[in-house]
């Protein structure tokens, strides 16, 4: 029997990339997210895939890919892709678009990772990637609740390993933590690629690999390239006085809100 991958937000980006290379390494793929015709493409081309169409911001969605993680008996690995950006200050912007991003970033990963639990730890095999973000290791005006969202999924991924270490499971948890990396991501976000120097820019397929490599090694908290992982340190380790007055610095040279870490 094939082991059995879900990933979440493979109609794009770095979804579909992650995709594409497990079914490479012989991963059986389940595809979810909400453009149904840009899933079955990819299942077309990967020979054999399931297709979940599933807003993961819909309870009644979330539940029925909670059911169907929970069902399948080789799911080997999970990865909680899905996720978007929203650019602008949190008490102008519509709320609405700041609880979706915490039902997709938070109540999904939450749900989904509880869901493939149960069944990997019972197997003693099995990993769960929750793709975050080096926004995680700050904060950032104008992208208030993605920082937020995304710190989250370090701590809860960082716990979840803690507990599962304490048990002595075999299972892995990490959470990948990119910069800036070409996808559709700034296009939903509307974020003109050309503001972000060049020299910053990962593509998703080297996010992959990264994360896979980290997975290979039981790397909780990876940080693809070394531009990125020199930032995350200055991020994680320079007093919190420092970065804030660093960030406000950066803000009102700019003439905008948006710290680099916008991701
Ligand atoms: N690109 C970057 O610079 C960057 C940097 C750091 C972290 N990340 C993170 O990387 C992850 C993937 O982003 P990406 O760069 O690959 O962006 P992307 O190309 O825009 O892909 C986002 C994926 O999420 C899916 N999605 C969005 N909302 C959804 C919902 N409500 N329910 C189900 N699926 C949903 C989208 O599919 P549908 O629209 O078909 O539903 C799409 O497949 C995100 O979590 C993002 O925060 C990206």
């Amino acid at each position: 029997m094939k082991p059995v991958a879900l990933v979440t937000g493979a109609s794009a980006g770095i979804g579909a990339v992650f995709a594409r290379r497990l079914a490479k390494t012989g991963y059986g793929l389940i595809l979810v997210a909400r453009r149904r015709d840009r899933l079955e493409a990819l299942a077309r081309e990967l020979g054999d895939a399931e297709v979940i169409e599933a807003d993961l911001t819909r309870d009644d969605d979330l539940r029925r890919v909670a059911e169907r993680i929970a069902a399948e008996p080789n799911l080997e690995l999970l990865v909680n892709n899905a996720g978007f950006g929203i650019l602008g200050r949190f008490c102008e912007v519509p709320v609405e678009g700041q609880e979706q991003m915490h039902r997709l970033h938070v109540m999904a990963t939450l749900r989904l990772t509880h869901a493939a639990l149960g069944g990997m730890v019972a197997r003693k095999k099995g990993a769960i990637i929750n793709v975050s973000s080096v926004a995680a290791f700050g904060q950032s005006p104008s992208s208030v609740s993605y920082s937020a969202t995304k710190s989250w999924m370090n701590s809860f991924t960082e716990g979840v390993d803690l507990e599962l270490r304490g048990a002595g499971s075999p299972v892995k948890v990490q959470a990948l933590c990119p910069g800036f990396t070409l996808s559709e991501f700034h296009d939903v976000a509307q974020v003109d690629r050309k503001t972000i120097p060049a020299r910053l820019w990962m593509r998703a397929e080297d996010v992959v690999e990264a994360s896979l490599a980290g997975l290979a090694r039981g790397k909780v908290i990876v940080v693809p390239g070394r531009l990125y992982q020199v930032m995350a340190a200055v991020m994680r380790w320079t007093p919190k006085w420092a970065y804030r007055a660093g960030a406000q610095r950066y803000a009102r040279a700019t003439k905008r809100d948006a710290a680099p870490q916008k991701l």
